[in-house]
């Protein structure tokens, strides 16, 4: 048992678990992953048992949805893979009026297929507070249906695990620049300020939809494309001293400014991207609407995603990312490029390369992802090195990460003697969080990496994040 291949897993497990613990990146440097956005507005998508099947071979291990299709939450039961599902905004006025409401949409919706499915947050409308589709909405009902279904949560014991949110579009602020000026549009102020508070009390985070590709095509000749395509050769320079290299950036400062103009700035309230992407295709007159700069803008946001930067004004916070889209999307109304934002076509074929295999965590052989491709590597076996591990989530529940614990240090055949001893290697620290991520990744390394050896009752996560990038570690292992 001790190789010394497993050596090195010890080695850098004790780092993964110190990068877990250290204060600023909690939960982010460790689990840094990829999400992305999952719409069905197409007649020619594959079945989703499918689309959860290929994507768990992917570095993409959150998949958010526009509705509760209860197909596509069957199909992602016991994948690892963390769903976000969606109140439609036609339904958002009928969960505001009482929590009866919401608790019949959650158990008729929900609860049929949790925990078997990971639900870990539901998006209250989409852009609710800008759409015109529905009619004129009403701001109020928002963040009513919002506390209705947190309460119903609580009540079932379930709001840990399953967040309340709600996607904005970029048009809730008044303006976007400089991002250190951004405020919010006065007449939805006072409703953002309730959302806030809202999120504030229960740990929930301010999504937005940025896409750096519209204010591109809106004002071709001010903004710079490398600026656009998350580049790094331009320099735009905020009065208050932020220097930005690419509009996304700007963008997400821009959120935050607001934020903190409505007194918020001394909360730690988490944004999430819920949206960006760029279209490969469009009408005549969309010249940036084109395969390369898809490619390009895709790739550097999923590279941007696995990392663990900041924003010039916050350097530290972990940004997390969801990519616009899965699938083109051939039923889509307004112009072309609605219908062009997916990473893939309905029939399954990539359109244009970009890399969902783990290459950007480094150091694995790649696969290539497609559907009717069969992947090159198979399950594992004949990898170089770990490219991935299987992790505790850091908010699972004590008991049940005991009783895995239990279960991987006995029957599972995991030698746990280097966090039972004191004096072990991975003793510190002593945490069951950090000594059950020790025996689950054990365990899913002796039985071949494989998602559902990363299962243990919902609590395990695969990560790819590579520590081999991370300081002090490639001495460790060369
Ligand atoms: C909300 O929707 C449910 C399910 O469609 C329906 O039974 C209920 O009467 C509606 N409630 C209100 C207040 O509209
Ligand atoms: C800028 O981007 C290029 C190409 O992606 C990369 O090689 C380089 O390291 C980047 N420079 C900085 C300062 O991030
Ligand atoms: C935020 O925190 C700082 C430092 O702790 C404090 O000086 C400042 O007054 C606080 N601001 C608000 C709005 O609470
Ligand atoms: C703990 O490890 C030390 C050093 O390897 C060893 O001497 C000791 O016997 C171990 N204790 C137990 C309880 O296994």
């Amino acid at each position: 048992m001790v190789t010394s291949t497993t050596k090195l897993f010890s080695l850098i497990l004790i780092l993964l678990l110190h990068t877990f613990f250290t204060p600023f990146s909690f939960s982010s440097s460790a689990v840094s992953a990829v999400g992305v956005n999952y719409g069905t507005l197409g007649n020619n998508l594959p079945p989703p048992k499918k689309v959860a099947q290929l994507l768990q071979s992917t570095l993409i291990n959150k998949v958010k949805i526009y509705d509760t299709n209860p197909e596509i939450l069957e199909a992602f039961s016991n994948t690892g893979i963390d769903l976000i599902i969606a109140v439609e905004n036609s339904r958002v006025a009928n969960i505001s009026t009482d929590t009866s409401a919401a608790d019949q949409w959650l158990s008729t919706r929900v609860l049929p297929f949790i925990p078997a499915t990971s639900v870990v947050a539901i998006a209250v409308g989409n852009e609710y507070l800008t759409t015109t589709d529905d009619g004129v909405p009403n701001p109020d009902a928002l963040v009513r249906a919002m506390r209705n279904l947190h309460a119903v949560l609580v009540a079932r014991g379930l709001d840990r695990k399953i967040k309340v949110t709600t996607p904005h579009s970029m048009a809730v602020l008044a303006s976007s620049f400089p991002p250190s000026s951004a405020t919010f549009a006065p007449n939805i102020a006072e409703t953002i300020s309730a959302l806030l508070d809202f999120l504030v009390d229960t740990g929930s985070r301010f999504m937005v939809n940025a896409y750096p590709y519209f204010a591109y095509r809106d004002n071709p000749e001010t903004v710079n494309l490398q600026y656009a395509l998350l580049g790094n050769t331009t320099r735009v320079r905020d009065p208050k001293g932020y220097v930005y290299t690419n509009m996304l950036d700007a963008q997400i400062d821009a959120v935050r400014s607001a934020i903190n103009s409505l007194g918020y700035g001394n909360q730690t309230i988490k944004i999430t991207v819920s949206e960006s992407g760029w279209p490969s295709k469009g009408d005549v007159g969309d010249i940036a609407a084109t395969k390369d700069n898809a490619r390009t803008y895709n790739s550097r946001l999923i590279q941007r995603a696995q990392s663990n930067k900041g924003t010039p004004m916050r350097p530290r916070d972990n940004i997390e990312i969801f990519v616009f889209s899965l699938f083109n999307e051939n039923k889509k109304k307004g112009g072309a490029t609605e219908r062009n934002f997916g990473l893939f076509d309905g029939d399954g074929s990539k359109v244009y390369d970009v890399d969902l295999s783990c290459e950007f965590c480094g150091g694995t052989a790649t696969t290539s992802f497609g559907f009717g491709l069969k992947e090159t590597n198979g399950g594992g076996g004949a990898r170089a090195g770990p490219s991935v591990w299987c992790v505790a989530k850091p908010h699972a529940e004590e008991k049940v990460l005991q009783a895995v614990l239990d279960f991987c240090c006995g029957p599972g055949g995991v030698d746990c003697r280097e966090i039972y001893n004191e004096s072990g290697d991975c003793f510190e620290p002593n945490k069951v969080v950090a000594h059950a991520s020790y025996a689950m990744n054990s365990y899913y390394q002796m039985h071949g990496r494989n998602y559902w050896n990363c299962d243990f009752k919902g609590t395990g996560l695969v990560t790819f994040t590579d520590p081999s990038r991370q300081a002090g570690i490639t001495a460790l292992a060369s």
